[in-house]
Formats: C-alpha cells, sequence, structure tokens
C-alpha cells in the first residue's frame, strides 16, 4: 500500500518544482538522473502542511510522494547520482510464487567462478517450521546478461535448488567466499543447533560445521555474519526462531559475537540490542554496524543502524551511536561498497547511506527485502521474497572475503 493523499502529493509536486536546494550545498542535477529515476530533495517535503495525510504506519505504507511505479530510483542526494552512473537501471530478474513465503529472502551469496548468485527461501512459517528448513537456490548470472544483451522484456530467468545436507537447518544468513565456500548463518530447529557452516558451492554441496554453541549452550538463533580482515567471524543472535516457533525460549541475550575459526574463540562484542539482525563492516575494518529490527513489529522500538569502532587488537565493538534510522520496515542485511556507503535492506527497498550516515538514495521496489549483494562490479542482486531484482549501477562491493 502507497501514501494515498491527493491533497498532499498536489502540494509536493508544487514544492518539488519551486524549491532549488542550491542554497543549501546540494543540487541535484536533472541532466545527471538516470531514465526512470525520481529527484526527492528533502527540502521538497520538508513541510507537508497541516491538511497532508500523514504516514500512519513505518511497513505498510511507504513514501513514494510521487507515486511513481516500482522499481525505480529515489534521489535524496546528488552524491547518489556517482553510486548510480548514468545508465543505471532496476528490473526484475526472476520471479516465482511457490516456496509459500518466498523463494528468494535472505543470505545472497555471490560465486564468482561460476556467475552464480546463491540465496535462501523465507525462514518463515510455513516455508520454515519447527518441522521443516528453508531452502537454498542458485540462479546462474550469465542467463541474466543474455537476457539483458537480447533485450528481453520480461526477464524470469530459472533457479536450481540445492539438495542440502542435515548440518544446514533454516538458513538465514551468508558471505563469503570463505576459502571457495559459502559461510552460513543457520537458526536451527526444534533441538538442532543454530550454527556457522560452510557449504560448498559445487556439488555435492557438502558442509562442515564451525560453530554450533556457546560453551555448551546454544545459540537462540544466528542471523547474519561477516568475515573481518582479521579472519574473525562476526555474526548477530537474535530470538526469531523462537518467535517463529522453530526453537525453544533463548537461553542467551539477543548479542553479537566473534568467532576466531583458527583458535575456536568464541566471545561477546556487542550487546544491548532488541533485535540485532543485519551487520556489515567498513572495508578497511575498522567500523561495525549492526543493524536492529525490532521496529518491524512495534514501530515504537529501534528500526536503526548503530556504528561501532572495532579494536584493531581485541575486536570489541566500542563508541556506540546511531548510524541511520529506517523510515520503512527493517533495518535487514547490509552491505558495503568500496567508498564505504551502506545499503540497507528496509521495507520497500534498498536504502543507500554514506558513510556519514546521509541518506543519499533508495531503489525502491514497493515490498520488503530482506538482503541484497553485489554480483560483481556494479552488479546488485536485490531479494524480495517472490521476485529477485537487478540494479544495474556503478557502486563496487566493499565486502571482505579470503
Ligand atoms: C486545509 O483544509 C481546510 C478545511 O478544509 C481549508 O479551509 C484550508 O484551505 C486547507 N488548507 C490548505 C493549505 O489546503
Ligand atoms: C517456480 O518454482 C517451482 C519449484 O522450483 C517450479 O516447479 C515452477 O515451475 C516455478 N514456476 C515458475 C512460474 O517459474
Ligand atoms: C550458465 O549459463 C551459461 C549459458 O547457458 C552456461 O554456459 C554455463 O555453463 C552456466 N553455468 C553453470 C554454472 O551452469
Ligand atoms: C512437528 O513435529 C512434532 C514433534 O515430532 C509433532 O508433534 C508436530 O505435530 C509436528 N508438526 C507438524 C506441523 O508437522
Ligand atoms: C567437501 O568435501 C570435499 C571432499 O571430501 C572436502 O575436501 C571439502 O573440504 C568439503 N567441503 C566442505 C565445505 O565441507
Ligand atoms: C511497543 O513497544 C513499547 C516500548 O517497549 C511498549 O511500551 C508497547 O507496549 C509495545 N507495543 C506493542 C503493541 O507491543
Amino acid at each position: 500500500m502507497l501514501l494515498r493523499s491527493p491533497t498532499a502529493l498536489a502540494l509536493l509536486a508544487v514544492v518539488a518544482r519551486l524549491c532549488s536546494c542550491e542554497a543549501q550545498g546540494d543540487s541535484i542535477d536533472a541532466g545527471r538522473i538516470p531514465p526512470g529515476a525520481v529527484s526527492l530533495p528533502p527540502l521538497s517535503f520538508a513541510v507537508l502542511g497541516q491538511n497532508a495525510t500523514f504516514r500512519q504506519n513505518g511497513f505498510i505504507q511507504q513514501f513514494n510522494p510521487t507515486n511513481s511505479t516500482p522499481p525505480f530510483f529515489q534521489i535524496f542526494h546528488s552524491d547518489f547520482l556517482d553510486i548510480l552512473g548514468p545508465n543505471a537501471f532496476v528490473r526484475n530478474i526472476a520471479v516465482n510464487n511457490t516456496f509459500a513465503s518466498g523463494f528468494a529472502f535472505e543470505a545472497p551469496f555471490f560465486n564468482s567462478p561460476t556467475n552464480e548468485m546463491f540465496f535462501a527461501s523465507s525462514v518463515f512459517v510455513p516455508e520454515s517450521s519447527f518441522n521443516h528448513s528453508n531452502r537454498i537456490s542458485k540462479i546462474n548470472m550469465t542467463l541474466v546478461e543474455q537476457a539483458l544483451t537480447a533485450h528481453v522484456q520480461d526477464i524470469n530467468v530459472p533457479f536450481e535448488t540445492l539438495d542440502l545436507p542435515e548440518t544446514v537447518q533454516i538458513t538465514n544468513g551468508a558471505t563469503g567466499p570463505f576459502k571457495g565456500n559459502l559461510l552460513l548463518a543457520t537458526r536451527g530447529r526444534g533441538n538442532l543447533p543454530s550454527a556457522l557452516v560452510l557449504l560448498n558451492p559445487r556439488s555435492p554441496n557438502n558442509a562442515t560445521v564451525l560453530l554450533d554453541n556457546f560453551f555448551d549452550r546454544q545459540f537462540n538463533s544466528m542471523n547474519d555474519l561477516k568475515i573481518h580482515p582479521s579472519g574473525n567471524i562476526f555474526f548477530t543472535d537474535d530470538d526469531l526462531g523462537f518467535t517463529s516457533d522453530q526453537k525453544p525460549p533463548p537461553l542467551l541475550p539477543n548479542q553479537v559475537y566473534m568467532f576466531d575459526p583458527k583458535t575456536g574463540l568464541v566471545r561477546v562484542v556487542a550487546d544491548n540490542f532488541v533485535t540485532p539482525n543485519g551487520i556489515a563492516l567498513s572495508p578497511d575494518g575498522k567500523i561495525g554496524y549492526v543493524g536492529d529490527s525490532a521496529g518491524i513489529t512495534n514501530s515504537t522500538l529501534p528500526s536503526t543502524v548503530y556504528a561501532f569502532d572495532i579494536d584493531p587488537e581485541t575486536f570489541f565493538f566500542s563508541n556506540r551511536r546511531v548510524f541511520c534510522y529506517i523510515d520503512s520496515g527493517g533495518p535487514d542485511g547490509i552491505q558495503v561498497d568500496t567508498k564505504g556507503n551502506l545499503y540497507v535492506a528496509s521495507g520497500d527497498g534498498v536504502q543507500i547511506f554514506r558513510k556519514d550516515g546521509v541518506l543519499l538514495g533508495k531503489i525502491f521496489i514497493g515490498s520488503d527485502v530482506a538482503n541484497m549483494a553485489f554480483a560483481g562490479d556494479g552488479r546488485l542482486v536485490v531479494l524480495a521474497n517472490t521476485k529477485i531484482f537487478l540494479a544495474q549501477i556503478q557502486a563496487k562491493s566493499g565486502l571482505f572475503t579470503m
């Protein structure tokens, strides 16, 4: 459901035309705006007026004042033009309504040697349950390139679902490659423990569990993870497995851990979250970002990404501060580009923030996006449950892999 208020929209259109934001030091050069993108300087909607119909909900109602048809780009700051480049576009590349609540929900992973994009299906009932794990599938990006070159109108590349070992139960996060493998954060299921798991991207897709306990106690349900340049793995653990009826009640706080795969050392590096969800690291490994997504179910709770300094020797997260607050759902998965900009999965698509926290723009999908990942330079693959989108932009991935 989109913002519905003819009065507010008409008013906004007038204000947008009158507004010249040059006095504020930023002007969005109309000549550099890619086709279909919408320019929304913040001054154009700073005042909506007493008669405006304001949004009552941060999740099911979205901020789309131009009433544009998704997918498209919203530009809030001229720096977004450098991320997009002149020929940017976003379009649907796969669609499927099976697998209950979504075939392409989370855990995006790009395997460059085979040019394949992997992803996990929904972690929610009925696709994932106490008695049933979700699935991991993949698409062949060469087929996407071929369809684009051939100017196919409605691209819908097929996906292939993997046969997973029993040690992989309800995958919610993925990163890597880690020594050629997918590195997964799995929720576990019933009494099967939540775990960090390595999965071979090639047949027979065998797996090795790296960590499944904290000194003999089960994790609540791991959510997402990243590899640090030091080789340590940072991951979030929340209670969504319990609230989704897949796991027993949590026995630990919802917090952020570090695991050193060389020594087996595991410890808490940050706490005080309601629902620690996505995690990302600046390309130089000095800043850690953790999203708290509690606001999805209760809009007075945080929908906030926090930034931390990562101590180069102890790896504890310190100097916690607000990095951004998401106006729509989320924050869910987080990725970075080479310049340190943050890409945050949200209730309306992908929101892109400069490293000082300024919202530059959105890849507006018009529905919930749980995660996205670069599939090579300039290719951002966006997972939207029953659909996968490709945003062809100019930015490059800042993800650390080993
Ligand atoms: C707001 O609505 C009131 C009552 O309908 C009307 O008198 C007023 O002119 C409206 N104001 C604007 C700015 O449209
Ligand atoms: C959706 O996926 C299912 C399972 O792989 C497959 O059987 C079906 O043909 C797909 N549907 C479409 C429209 O591609
Ligand atoms: C992807 O598709 C291309 C074109 O059909 C094919 O040559 C290639 O072998 C496929 N890749 C994989 C990993 O199957
Ligand atoms: C799941 O498994 C439990 C324990 O075996 C069983 O009691 C329950 O009926 C099962 N639920 C479903 C939906 O199959
Ligand atoms: C998969 O099996 C091969 C052959 O036994 C082994 O070398 C590799 O380490 C395994 N990969 C994982 C992720 O378990
Ligand atoms: C939302 O969270 C606030 C703050 O914790 C709490 O007071 C309120 O009861 C919650 N609302 C609902 C509907 O759960």
